[in-house]
Protein backbone atom coordinates (compact mmCIF):
# COMPACT_ATOMS: atom_id res chain seq x y z
CA UNK A 1 0.00 0.00 0.00
CA UNK A 2 1.63 3.24 -0.66
CA UNK A 3 1.92 5.10 2.37
CA UNK A 4 3.14 8.55 0.76
CA UNK A 5 0.74 11.58 1.05
CA UNK A 6 -0.77 12.53 -2.26
CA UNK A 7 1.22 15.91 -2.71
CA UNK A 8 4.54 13.41 -2.41
CA UNK A 9 3.11 10.68 -4.51
CA UNK A 10 2.30 13.22 -7.61
CA UNK A 11 5.54 14.88 -7.88
CA UNK A 12 6.50 11.46 -9.75
CA UNK A 13 5.14 11.95 -13.45
CA UNK A 14 3.46 8.96 -14.16
CA UNK A 15 1.92 8.51 -10.97
CA UNK A 16 -1.80 8.70 -11.18
CA UNK A 17 -3.83 9.80 -7.89
CA UNK A 18 -6.80 8.16 -7.35
CA UNK A 19 -9.90 10.69 -6.19
CA UNK A 20 -12.43 8.56 -4.62
CA UNK A 21 -16.20 9.55 -4.65
CA UNK A 22 -18.04 6.79 -3.35
CA UNK A 23 -19.40 8.88 -0.03
CA UNK A 24 -20.22 11.61 -2.20
CA UNK A 25 -21.02 11.34 -6.11
CA UNK A 26 -21.86 7.57 -5.36
CA UNK A 27 -23.81 7.93 -2.38
CA UNK A 28 -26.00 9.71 -4.50
CA UNK A 29 -27.10 7.02 -6.12
CA UNK A 30 -31.28 6.84 -5.41
CA UNK A 31 -31.69 4.81 -2.58
CA UNK A 32 -27.85 4.14 -1.80
CA UNK A 33 -27.85 6.26 1.71
CA UNK A 34 -25.77 5.09 4.09
CA UNK A 35 -25.45 5.93 7.75
CA UNK A 36 -22.55 7.33 9.94
CA UNK A 37 -20.90 3.97 11.16
CA UNK A 38 -21.09 2.66 7.14
CA UNK A 39 -19.87 5.35 5.91
CA UNK A 40 -16.80 5.26 7.98
CA UNK A 41 -16.37 1.82 7.48
CA UNK A 42 -16.39 2.34 4.22
CA UNK A 43 -13.19 5.17 4.77
CA UNK A 44 -11.28 2.59 6.04
CA UNK A 45 -11.72 0.55 3.61
CA UNK A 46 -11.10 3.20 0.68
CA UNK A 47 -7.68 3.97 2.95
CA UNK A 48 -6.69 0.19 3.06
CA UNK A 49 -7.19 0.07 -0.51
CA UNK A 50 -5.01 3.00 -0.80
CA UNK A 51 -6.71 5.59 -2.37
CA UNK A 52 -5.47 8.99 -2.11
CA UNK A 53 -8.10 11.22 -1.45
CA UNK A 54 -11.44 10.18 -0.15
CA UNK A 55 -14.54 12.61 -0.60
CA UNK A 56 -16.51 12.03 2.17
CA UNK A 57 -19.66 14.11 1.27
CA UNK A 58 -21.26 17.18 0.56
CA UNK A 59 -21.48 19.08 4.28
CA UNK A 60 -23.58 21.41 3.41
CA UNK A 61 -26.89 19.46 2.24
CA UNK A 62 -27.88 18.14 5.94
CA UNK A 63 -26.62 17.86 9.29
CA UNK A 64 -25.72 14.07 8.34
CA UNK A 65 -23.37 14.80 5.75
CA UNK A 66 -21.45 17.45 7.36
CA UNK A 67 -21.10 15.21 10.47
CA UNK A 68 -20.06 12.18 7.98
CA UNK A 69 -17.04 14.48 6.51
CA UNK A 70 -16.05 15.95 9.86
CA UNK A 71 -16.08 12.44 11.61
CA UNK A 72 -14.09 10.92 8.56
CA UNK A 73 -11.40 14.02 8.53
CA UNK A 74 -10.96 13.19 12.20
CA UNK A 75 -10.10 9.54 11.85
CA UNK A 76 -8.20 9.13 8.53
CA UNK A 77 -4.82 9.94 8.83
CA UNK A 78 -3.14 9.56 5.36
CA UNK A 79 -5.76 9.82 2.20
CA UNK A 80 -6.79 13.57 2.29
CA UNK A 81 -10.38 14.13 3.22
CA UNK A 82 -12.32 16.13 0.78
CA UNK A 83 -15.35 17.85 1.25
CA UNK A 84 -17.83 19.21 -1.74
CA UNK A 85 -19.35 22.80 -1.68
CA UNK A 86 -21.20 24.81 -4.69
CA UNK A 87 -19.60 28.42 -5.31
CA UNK A 88 -21.23 30.34 -2.47
CA UNK A 89 -20.15 31.55 0.98
CA UNK A 90 -21.89 29.40 2.83
CA UNK A 91 -21.16 26.22 0.99
CA UNK A 92 -17.70 27.00 1.34
CA UNK A 93 -17.66 27.45 5.61
CA UNK A 94 -19.56 24.52 5.95
CA UNK A 95 -16.79 22.25 4.05
CA UNK A 96 -13.92 24.15 5.11
CA UNK A 97 -14.95 23.35 8.73
CA UNK A 98 -15.63 19.88 8.18
CA UNK A 99 -12.12 19.30 6.86
CA UNK A 100 -10.09 22.12 8.38
CA UNK A 101 -8.77 19.38 10.95
CA UNK A 102 -8.13 16.71 8.97
CA UNK A 103 -4.64 15.06 8.66
CA UNK A 104 -5.11 16.42 5.12
CA UNK A 105 -7.89 18.21 4.32
CA UNK A 106 -9.17 19.31 1.09
CA UNK A 107 -12.30 21.99 0.01
CA UNK A 108 -14.03 20.62 -3.25
CA UNK A 109 -15.66 23.70 -5.08
CA UNK A 110 -17.52 23.45 -8.24
CA UNK A 111 -19.63 26.07 -10.26
CA UNK A 112 -20.98 25.02 -13.94
CA UNK A 113 -19.07 26.81 -16.75
CA UNK A 114 -21.09 25.28 -19.79
CA UNK A 115 -23.69 27.22 -21.95
CA UNK A 116 -26.64 25.58 -21.52
CA UNK A 117 -25.86 25.14 -17.44
CA UNK A 118 -24.55 29.51 -18.00
CA UNK A 119 -27.91 30.35 -19.79
CA UNK A 120 -30.55 27.58 -18.00
CA UNK A 121 -29.20 26.62 -14.84
CA UNK A 122 -27.39 29.61 -13.21
CA UNK A 123 -28.47 32.49 -15.12
CA UNK A 124 -25.14 33.79 -14.82
CA UNK A 125 -22.50 35.87 -18.01
CA UNK A 126 -19.22 34.46 -18.04
CA UNK A 127 -17.77 37.52 -16.46
CA UNK A 128 -19.84 36.61 -13.07
CA UNK A 129 -18.76 32.97 -13.51
CA UNK A 130 -14.80 33.56 -12.97
CA UNK A 131 -16.22 36.41 -10.31
CA UNK A 132 -17.64 33.76 -8.21
CA UNK A 133 -14.70 30.93 -8.63
CA UNK A 134 -12.15 33.63 -7.69
CA UNK A 135 -13.87 35.05 -4.64
CA UNK A 136 -14.42 31.43 -3.38
CA UNK A 137 -11.10 29.75 -3.87
CA UNK A 138 -9.80 32.61 -2.71
CA UNK A 139 -12.06 32.01 0.53
CA UNK A 140 -11.43 28.54 0.92
CA UNK A 141 -7.71 28.96 1.28
CA UNK A 142 -9.16 30.63 4.71
CA UNK A 143 -9.34 26.47 5.81
CA UNK A 144 -6.92 24.67 3.89
CA UNK A 145 -4.40 25.11 1.28
CA UNK A 146 -5.59 22.16 -0.82
CA UNK A 147 -8.31 23.66 -3.39
CA UNK A 148 -9.91 21.64 -6.41
CA UNK A 149 -12.16 23.45 -8.36
CA UNK A 150 -14.38 21.88 -10.96
CA UNK A 151 -15.81 23.71 -13.79
CA UNK A 152 -19.15 21.70 -13.78
CA UNK A 153 -19.80 20.30 -17.23
CA UNK A 154 -16.59 21.38 -18.43
CA UNK A 155 -16.49 19.03 -21.52
CA UNK A 156 -19.28 21.00 -22.97
CA UNK A 157 -17.69 24.20 -22.20
CA UNK A 158 -16.65 26.29 -24.91
CA UNK A 159 -12.46 25.26 -24.39
CA UNK A 160 -11.36 28.96 -24.66
CA UNK A 161 -13.84 30.41 -21.92
CA UNK A 162 -13.01 26.88 -20.24
CA UNK A 163 -9.32 27.62 -19.91
CA UNK A 164 -10.05 31.49 -18.98
CA UNK A 165 -11.85 30.02 -16.22
CA UNK A 166 -9.42 27.32 -15.51
CA UNK A 167 -6.36 30.04 -15.72
CA UNK A 168 -8.44 32.29 -13.12
CA UNK A 169 -8.91 29.22 -10.31
CA UNK A 170 -5.25 28.62 -10.72
CA UNK A 171 -4.36 32.20 -9.81
CA UNK A 172 -7.00 32.43 -7.42
CA UNK A 173 -5.34 29.48 -5.23
CA UNK A 174 -6.64 25.96 -6.78
CA UNK A 175 -4.27 23.55 -6.66
CA UNK A 176 -6.05 20.58 -8.50
CA UNK A 177 -8.27 21.25 -11.82
CA UNK A 178 -10.97 18.58 -12.49
CA UNK A 179 -12.63 19.17 -15.41
CA UNK A 180 -15.78 16.94 -15.46
CA UNK A 181 -17.92 14.96 -18.20
CA UNK A 182 -20.97 15.88 -15.67
CA UNK A 183 -23.24 14.31 -18.21
CA UNK A 184 -21.22 11.28 -20.06
CA UNK A 185 -21.16 13.08 -23.33
CA UNK A 186 -18.09 12.95 -23.87
CA UNK A 187 -15.80 10.39 -26.43
CA UNK A 188 -12.79 9.26 -25.40
CA UNK A 189 -10.26 11.32 -27.96
CA UNK A 190 -12.64 14.81 -27.52
CA UNK A 191 -11.81 14.40 -23.88
CA UNK A 192 -8.33 13.74 -24.16
CA UNK A 193 -7.99 16.52 -26.56
CA UNK A 194 -9.61 18.49 -23.59
CA UNK A 195 -6.95 18.47 -21.00
CA UNK A 196 -3.85 18.74 -24.14
CA UNK A 197 -5.87 22.05 -25.17
CA UNK A 198 -5.69 23.39 -21.31
CA UNK A 199 -1.93 21.92 -19.93
CA UNK A 200 -0.19 23.34 -23.53
CA UNK A 201 -2.47 26.60 -22.93
CA UNK A 202 -3.58 27.94 -19.78
CA UNK A 203 -1.08 29.84 -17.44
CA UNK A 204 0.03 27.65 -14.61
CA UNK A 205 -1.32 24.75 -15.69
CA UNK A 206 2.32 23.15 -14.88
CA UNK A 207 1.59 24.06 -11.25
CA UNK A 208 -1.27 22.09 -10.64
CA UNK A 209 -2.66 18.33 -11.18
CA UNK A 210 -5.63 18.31 -13.79
CA UNK A 211 -8.03 15.84 -12.83
CA UNK A 212 -10.88 13.85 -14.92
CA UNK A 213 -14.28 12.61 -13.21
CA UNK A 214 -16.52 10.87 -15.77
CA UNK A 215 -20.02 10.06 -15.52
CA UNK A 216 -21.28 6.38 -17.35
CA UNK A 217 -23.94 7.94 -19.13
CA UNK A 218 -22.58 6.38 -22.42
CA UNK A 219 -20.41 3.37 -20.68
CA UNK A 220 -17.69 5.90 -21.84
CA UNK A 221 -16.75 6.80 -18.12
CA UNK A 222 -13.64 4.34 -18.00
CA UNK A 223 -12.00 5.06 -21.27
CA UNK A 224 -12.45 8.40 -21.00
CA UNK A 225 -11.17 8.48 -17.39
CA UNK A 226 -7.97 6.89 -18.78
CA UNK A 227 -8.16 9.26 -22.19
CA UNK A 228 -7.31 12.01 -19.63
CA UNK A 229 -4.37 10.30 -18.09
CA UNK A 230 -3.16 9.98 -21.74
CA UNK A 231 -3.80 13.92 -22.23
CA UNK A 232 -1.95 15.13 -19.17
CA UNK A 233 -4.20 14.11 -16.15
CA UNK A 234 -2.94 12.84 -13.31
CA UNK A 235 -5.89 12.56 -11.04
CA UNK A 236 -9.00 10.04 -11.76
CA UNK A 237 -12.52 10.64 -9.80
CA UNK A 238 -14.20 7.87 -9.24
CA UNK A 239 -15.86 5.14 -7.39
CA UNK A 240 -16.28 1.36 -6.23
CA UNK A 241 -18.71 -0.26 -8.55
CA UNK A 242 -18.89 2.71 -10.65
CA UNK A 243 -21.83 3.45 -8.27
CA UNK A 244 -23.09 7.01 -8.54
CA UNK A 245 -25.98 9.43 -10.72
CA UNK A 246 -28.04 7.84 -12.87
CA UNK A 247 -25.56 5.35 -15.04
CA UNK A 248 -22.98 5.85 -12.26
CA UNK A 249 -19.31 7.38 -12.37
CA UNK A 250 -16.17 5.87 -14.01
CA UNK A 251 -14.99 2.31 -11.77
CA UNK A 252 -12.48 2.51 -10.26
CA UNK A 253 -11.30 -1.13 -10.16
CA UNK A 254 -11.97 -1.12 -13.89
CA UNK A 255 -9.19 2.16 -14.23
CA UNK A 256 -7.01 0.10 -11.97
CA UNK A 257 -6.89 -2.75 -13.36
CA UNK A 258 -6.79 -1.20 -17.18
CA UNK A 259 -3.64 0.41 -16.06
CA UNK A 260 -2.16 -2.39 -14.23
CA UNK A 261 -2.65 -4.91 -16.89
CA UNK A 262 -1.70 -3.29 -19.70
CA UNK A 263 1.37 -0.70 -18.63
CA UNK A 264 2.32 -0.94 -22.41
CA UNK A 265 -0.24 1.06 -23.48
CA UNK A 266 -1.19 3.13 -19.84
CA UNK A 267 2.80 3.39 -18.31
CA UNK A 268 1.10 5.19 -15.28
CA UNK A 269 0.79 3.73 -11.65
CA UNK A 270 -1.26 4.28 -8.56
CA UNK A 271 -1.56 3.44 -4.97
CA UNK A 272 -3.57 0.73 -4.93
CA UNK A 273 -3.22 -2.53 -3.41
CA UNK A 274 -5.30 -4.40 -6.52
CA UNK A 275 -5.51 -7.55 -4.11
CA UNK A 276 -8.34 -5.35 -1.70
CA UNK A 277 -9.95 -4.72 -4.74
CA UNK A 278 -13.18 -7.31 -4.42
CA UNK A 279 -13.09 -7.16 -0.57
CA UNK A 280 -13.81 -3.48 -0.98
CA UNK A 281 -16.16 -3.73 -3.70
CA UNK A 282 -18.20 -6.32 -1.59
CA UNK A 283 -18.20 -3.71 0.97
CA UNK A 284 -19.52 -1.38 -0.48
CA UNK A 285 -22.20 -3.43 -2.48
CA UNK A 286 -22.95 -4.74 1.17
CA UNK A 287 -23.50 -1.44 2.68
CA UNK A 288 -25.46 0.54 -0.34
CA UNK A 289 -27.18 -2.29 -1.28
CA UNK A 290 -26.55 -2.14 -4.52
CA UNK A 291 -25.70 -5.63 -6.16
CA UNK A 292 -22.43 -5.72 -8.53
CA UNK A 293 -23.83 -7.26 -12.31
CA UNK A 294 -22.65 -10.95 -12.03
CA UNK A 295 -20.82 -9.96 -15.90
CA UNK A 296 -19.32 -6.46 -14.05
CA UNK A 297 -15.61 -6.22 -14.99
CA UNK A 298 -12.92 -7.48 -12.55
CA UNK A 299 -15.07 -7.61 -9.51
CA UNK A 300 -18.23 -9.30 -11.16
CA UNK A 301 -19.25 -13.06 -10.25
CA UNK A 302 -18.56 -14.32 -13.85
CA UNK A 303 -15.41 -11.77 -13.90
CA UNK A 304 -13.19 -14.99 -14.02
CA UNK A 305 -15.86 -18.12 -14.49
CA UNK A 306 -15.32 -19.97 -17.13
CA UNK A 307 -18.24 -21.72 -18.97
CA UNK A 308 -17.58 -22.63 -21.97
CA UNK A 309 -15.62 -26.21 -22.46
CA UNK A 310 -13.29 -24.60 -24.94
CA UNK A 311 -12.17 -22.40 -22.57
CA UNK A 312 -12.22 -24.22 -19.39
CA UNK A 313 -10.10 -26.80 -21.57
CA UNK A 314 -7.93 -23.74 -22.55
CA UNK A 315 -7.56 -22.26 -18.95
CA UNK A 316 -6.84 -25.49 -17.65
CA UNK A 317 -3.93 -26.20 -20.29
CA UNK A 318 -2.54 -22.45 -19.67
CA UNK A 319 -4.09 -19.83 -17.79
CA UNK A 320 -3.06 -16.96 -20.18
CA UNK A 321 -4.75 -18.50 -23.19
CA UNK A 322 -8.26 -16.89 -21.67
CA UNK A 323 -7.33 -14.74 -18.81
CA UNK A 324 -5.68 -11.60 -18.63
CA UNK A 325 -5.57 -10.84 -15.28
CA UNK A 326 -5.24 -13.05 -12.70
CA UNK A 327 -7.97 -13.54 -9.69
CA UNK A 328 -5.60 -13.45 -6.81
CA UNK A 329 -4.33 -10.13 -8.19
CA UNK A 330 -7.78 -8.44 -7.34
CA UNK A 331 -8.21 -10.25 -4.15
CA UNK A 332 -10.85 -13.13 -5.56
CA UNK A 333 -10.17 -16.10 -3.51
CA UNK A 334 -11.11 -18.98 -5.15
CA UNK A 335 -11.84 -21.52 -2.21
CA UNK A 336 -14.84 -19.51 -0.80
CA UNK A 337 -15.56 -21.76 2.20
CA UNK A 338 -14.04 -20.00 5.25
CA UNK A 339 -15.32 -20.78 8.88
CA UNK A 340 -17.49 -23.55 10.73
CA UNK A 341 -18.97 -23.85 13.87
CA UNK A 342 -15.46 -25.14 15.79
CA UNK A 343 -13.85 -21.67 14.53
CA UNK A 344 -13.00 -19.17 17.40
CA UNK A 345 -13.05 -15.26 18.01
CA UNK A 346 -9.36 -15.08 16.64
CA UNK A 347 -10.15 -16.89 13.37
CA UNK A 348 -12.92 -15.02 13.16
CA UNK A 349 -11.44 -11.65 13.84
CA UNK A 350 -8.74 -12.53 10.97
CA UNK A 351 -10.88 -13.01 8.70
CA UNK A 352 -13.55 -10.13 8.77
CA UNK A 353 -9.74 -8.13 9.10
CA UNK A 354 -9.08 -10.02 5.47
CA UNK A 355 -12.21 -8.62 4.30
CA UNK A 356 -11.81 -5.29 4.97
CA UNK A 357 -13.94 -4.90 7.88
CA UNK A 358 -12.39 -3.51 11.83
CA UNK A 359 -14.02 -4.21 14.42
CA UNK A 360 -13.37 -3.02 18.39
CA UNK A 361 -13.55 -5.69 21.17
CA UNK A 362 -17.02 -5.21 22.10
CA UNK A 363 -18.37 -5.72 18.22
CA UNK A 364 -16.21 -8.39 17.63
CA UNK A 365 -17.94 -10.11 20.90
CA UNK A 366 -21.16 -9.10 19.44
CA UNK A 367 -20.34 -10.45 15.81
CA UNK A 368 -19.22 -13.85 17.36
CA UNK A 369 -22.34 -14.03 18.70
CA UNK A 370 -23.64 -13.87 15.98
CA UNK A 371 -21.26 -16.15 14.15
CA UNK A 372 -22.20 -18.92 16.36
CA UNK A 373 -26.04 -18.32 16.38
CA UNK A 374 -25.47 -18.39 12.20
CA UNK A 375 -23.31 -21.81 12.75
CA UNK A 376 -25.67 -23.29 14.66
CA UNK A 377 -28.33 -23.02 11.67
CA UNK A 378 -25.56 -23.70 9.00
CA UNK A 379 -22.63 -25.54 8.81
CA UNK A 380 -20.74 -24.01 6.51
CA UNK A 381 -19.92 -19.95 6.69
CA UNK A 382 -18.73 -18.32 3.64
CA UNK A 383 -17.23 -14.51 3.27
CA UNK A 384 -20.60 -13.42 2.22
CA UNK A 385 -22.35 -14.45 5.33
CA UNK A 386 -19.41 -13.14 7.59
CA UNK A 387 -20.33 -9.74 5.72
CA UNK A 388 -23.58 -10.07 6.63
CA UNK A 389 -23.03 -9.91 10.44
CA UNK A 390 -20.93 -6.64 10.35
CA UNK A 391 -23.66 -5.23 8.10
CA UNK A 392 -26.23 -6.21 10.54
CA UNK A 393 -24.16 -4.69 13.69
CA UNK A 394 -23.83 -1.16 11.87
CA UNK A 395 -27.51 -1.14 10.99
CA UNK A 396 -28.38 -1.50 14.55
CA UNK A 397 -26.00 1.11 15.73
CA UNK A 398 -28.18 4.23 14.96
CA UNK A 399 -31.28 1.75 15.00
CA UNK A 400 -34.24 3.17 16.95
CA UNK A 401 -36.42 0.16 17.29
CA UNK A 402 -35.03 -3.86 16.94
CA UNK A 403 -36.68 -6.92 16.38
CA UNK A 404 -37.43 -8.73 20.00
CA UNK A 405 -40.19 -11.46 18.64
CA UNK A 406 -42.06 -12.54 15.35
CA UNK A 407 -45.01 -15.02 14.95
CA UNK A 408 -46.74 -15.30 11.72
CA UNK A 409 -49.65 -17.43 10.55
CA UNK A 410 -50.38 -17.88 7.03
CA UNK A 411 -52.59 -20.21 5.13
CA UNK A 412 -53.45 -20.82 1.58
CA UNK A 413 -56.34 -18.38 -0.10
CA UNK A 414 -56.84 -17.45 4.10
CA UNK A 415 -55.60 -14.17 5.91
CA UNK A 416 -52.79 -13.69 7.11
CA UNK A 417 -51.73 -12.26 10.94
CA UNK A 418 -48.34 -11.04 12.71
CA UNK A 419 -47.80 -10.43 15.69
CA UNK A 420 -44.32 -8.08 16.03
CA UNK A 421 -42.70 -7.22 19.47
CA UNK A 422 -40.16 -4.12 18.77
CA UNK A 423 -37.86 -2.85 21.32
CA UNK A 424 -37.02 0.76 21.03
CA UNK A 425 -33.62 2.99 21.98
CA UNK A 426 -34.68 2.98 25.68
CA UNK A 427 -35.53 -0.70 26.15
CA UNK A 428 -39.16 -0.70 26.05
CA UNK A 429 -41.07 -3.55 24.06
CA UNK A 430 -44.12 -3.00 21.98
CA UNK A 431 -45.94 -5.37 20.57
CA UNK A 432 -48.83 -5.16 17.83
CA UNK A 433 -50.85 -6.80 15.42
CA UNK A 434 -51.80 -6.89 12.11
CA UNK A 435 -53.50 -8.89 8.91
CA UNK A 436 -52.26 -9.00 5.47
CA UNK A 437 -52.68 -10.36 2.00
CA UNK A 438 -49.66 -12.66 2.99
CA UNK A 439 -47.41 -13.33 5.83
CA UNK A 440 -44.83 -10.22 4.66
CA UNK A 441 -47.63 -7.69 4.34
CA UNK A 442 -49.19 -8.45 7.73
CA UNK A 443 -45.90 -7.92 9.29
CA UNK A 444 -44.98 -4.87 6.95
CA UNK A 445 -48.23 -3.37 8.69
CA UNK A 446 -47.78 -4.53 12.27
CA UNK A 447 -44.15 -2.64 12.31
CA UNK A 448 -45.88 0.53 10.32
CA UNK A 449 -48.50 0.54 13.53
CA UNK A 450 -45.63 -0.14 15.92
CA UNK A 451 -42.63 2.47 14.65
CA UNK A 452 -45.69 5.29 13.45
CA UNK A 453 -44.14 5.02 10.18
CA UNK A 454 -45.96 5.05 7.12
CA UNK A 455 -44.12 3.68 3.93
CA UNK A 456 -45.44 2.76 0.12
CA UNK A 457 -43.22 -0.18 -0.35
CA UNK A 458 -41.67 0.45 -3.88
CA UNK A 459 -39.63 -2.86 -4.19
CA UNK A 460 -39.42 -6.34 -2.27
CA UNK A 461 -36.90 -9.12 -3.86
CA UNK A 462 -35.70 -12.34 -2.05
CA UNK A 463 -32.26 -13.73 -3.14
CA UNK A 464 -29.91 -16.32 -1.43
CA UNK A 465 -26.79 -14.85 -0.16
CA UNK A 466 -24.68 -18.08 -0.83
CA UNK A 467 -25.58 -21.70 -2.44
CA UNK A 468 -27.29 -24.81 -0.82
CA UNK A 469 -30.45 -25.16 1.00
CA UNK A 470 -28.85 -23.90 4.13
CA UNK A 471 -28.03 -20.82 2.76
CA UNK A 472 -29.18 -16.87 3.97
CA UNK A 473 -31.71 -15.57 2.31
CA UNK A 474 -31.46 -11.69 1.59
CA UNK A 475 -34.31 -9.47 1.00
CA UNK A 476 -33.67 -6.11 -0.13
CA UNK A 477 -37.16 -3.59 0.36
CA UNK A 478 -37.29 -0.24 -1.17
CA UNK A 479 -39.78 2.50 0.17
CA UNK A 480 -40.67 5.75 -0.14
CA UNK A 481 -41.66 8.08 2.84
CA UNK A 482 -41.89 12.22 2.25
CA UNK A 483 -40.70 12.05 -0.93
CA UNK A 484 -37.58 10.20 -0.31
CA UNK A 485 -36.38 6.39 -1.48
CA UNK A 486 -34.76 4.54 1.07
CA UNK A 487 -33.68 0.93 0.92
CA UNK A 488 -32.88 -1.82 3.60
CA UNK A 489 -31.49 -4.83 4.01
CA UNK A 490 -32.01 -7.92 5.97
CA UNK A 491 -30.26 -11.50 6.29
CA UNK A 492 -31.71 -14.80 7.87
CA UNK A 493 -31.91 -18.39 7.42
CA UNK A 494 -35.23 -17.71 7.79
CA UNK A 495 -36.61 -15.37 4.60
CA UNK A 496 -39.44 -14.41 6.74
CA UNK A 497 -37.57 -13.12 9.56
CA UNK A 498 -34.88 -11.65 6.62
CA UNK A 499 -37.94 -9.75 5.45
CA UNK A 500 -39.19 -8.20 9.17
CA UNK A 501 -35.44 -6.98 9.08
CA UNK A 502 -35.05 -5.51 5.99
CA UNK A 503 -38.39 -3.38 6.28
CA UNK A 504 -37.53 -2.27 10.16
CA UNK A 505 -34.03 -1.49 8.20
CA UNK A 506 -35.46 1.02 6.05
CA UNK A 507 -38.08 2.49 8.56
CA UNK A 508 -35.12 3.03 10.69
CA UNK A 509 -33.39 4.99 8.32
CA UNK A 510 -36.01 6.94 7.71
CA UNK A 511 -36.24 8.08 11.04
CA UNK A 512 -32.37 8.67 11.36
CA UNK A 513 -32.51 10.86 7.82
CA UNK A 514 -35.21 12.49 9.26
CA UNK A 515 -33.34 13.59 12.29
CA UNK A 516 -30.42 14.28 10.41
CA UNK A 517 -31.75 16.95 8.11
CA UNK A 518 -33.72 18.62 10.59
CA UNK A 519 -31.90 21.99 10.31
CA UNK A 520 -31.38 21.99 6.52
CA UNK A 521 -31.94 25.03 5.02
CA UNK A 522 -30.53 25.11 1.63
CA UNK A 523 -32.47 23.55 -1.10
CA UNK A 524 -30.36 22.20 -3.34
CA UNK A 525 -29.57 24.39 -6.43
CA UNK A 526 -27.26 26.64 -8.29
O1 LIG B 1 -20.37 15.26 -12.20
C1 LIG B 1 -19.97 16.35 -11.75
O2 LIG B 1 -19.80 17.34 -12.46
C2 LIG B 1 -19.72 16.42 -10.31
C3 LIG B 1 -19.05 17.65 -9.81
C4 LIG B 1 -19.61 18.08 -8.50
C5 LIG B 1 -17.57 17.43 -9.74
O3 LIG B 1 -19.99 15.48 -9.59
ZN1 LIG C 1 -20.24 13.63 -10.77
Amino acid sequence: MNQQPPQAASAEKSRVLIFDTTLRDGEQSPGASLNLPEKVEIAHALEALGVDIIEAGFPITSPGDFDAVKTIAAQIKRATVAGLARCTERDVRRAGEAVEHAAHGRIHIFLATSKIHREFKLKKAKAEIIRLAVENIRMARNFVKDIEFSPEDASRTELEFLGEVVAAAISAGATTINCPDTVGYASPGEYRAMFEYLIANVPGAGNVIFSSHCHDDLGLAAANSLAAVQGGARQIECTINGIGERAGNAALEEIVMAMHTRPDVFPFTTGIATRRLVPTSRMVSSLTGLHVQRNKAIVGENAFAHESGIHQDGVLKERSTYEIMSPEDVGLVQNKLVLGKHSGRHALRERLEVLGHRLDESQLDKAFEQFKILCDKKKEIYDEDLDTLVEQQLETIESLFQIRNLQVMASTGGVATATVTLVDSSGQEITDAATGDGPVDAMFSAIQRITRISARLDSYQVRSVTAGREAQGEVTVEITHSDRKVRGRGFSTDILEASARAYLAAINRVRTLTRRTIGQATPLEQ
